[in-house]
């Protein structure tokens, strides 16, 4: 039901999820073309409903120097608390780990997320903060080996 797919296959899901009623061009993350990078999707048949995308990106709040960002998480509002997320995070957390055993994996999460990722052993870090247009974030991570 996962398998990798393109940057650009999931945008419609960004679009809907976390940007709507913005143009697809906001839905290009910075890093999305970059070779390590890992984008999921999970299908429902043919079409997408849920995507996530991991990143190599440092954060200079950690001095591990394997680090990946998560970042576009996103399931269709009509697929929710199905446990597609979890899914998602739990085989993107499989394959960095087979990558690497000694990657951190951080991500900015919406507040209104951050009770999704603390079920899975995620711990915020510093003030909560507006990225414009969208909403407010905070920071969370989880730290090998606990990854
Ligand atoms: C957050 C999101 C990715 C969760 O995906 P989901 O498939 O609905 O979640 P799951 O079914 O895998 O949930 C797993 C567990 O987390 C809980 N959970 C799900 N969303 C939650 C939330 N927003 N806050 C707290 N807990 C949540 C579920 O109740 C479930 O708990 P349980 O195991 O005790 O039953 C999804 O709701 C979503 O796309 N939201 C809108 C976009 C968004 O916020 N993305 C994250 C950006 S950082």
């Amino acid at each position: 039901m996962i398998r990798k797919i393109t940057a650009e296959e999931t945008y419609p899901v960004r679009q809907e999820v976390l940007r709507p009623g913005r143009p697809l061009k906001e839905c290009f993350f910075e890093g999305d073309l970059e070779e390590d990078t890992i984008h999921l999707g999970y299908f429902d048949g043919e079409n997408f409903v849920a995507v996530a995308t991991y990143v190599a990106r440092k954060n200079a709040l950690f001095e591990n120097p394997n680090q990946y960002q998560l970042r576009g998480m996103a399931v269709l509002d009509a697929y929710r608390q199905k446990k597609l997320g979890q899914k998602l995070l739990l085989e993107g957390e499989k394959l960095l780990k087979k990558k690497n055993p000694n990657i951190l994996l951080w991500f900015n999460a919406r507040e209104t997320a951050v009770g999704f990722y603390e079920k899975y052993g995620y711990k915020t870090t510093g003030p909560a903060f507006m990225i414009p247009n969208v909403c407010m974030h905070i920071v969370m991570y989880k730290n090998p080996p606990e990854l």
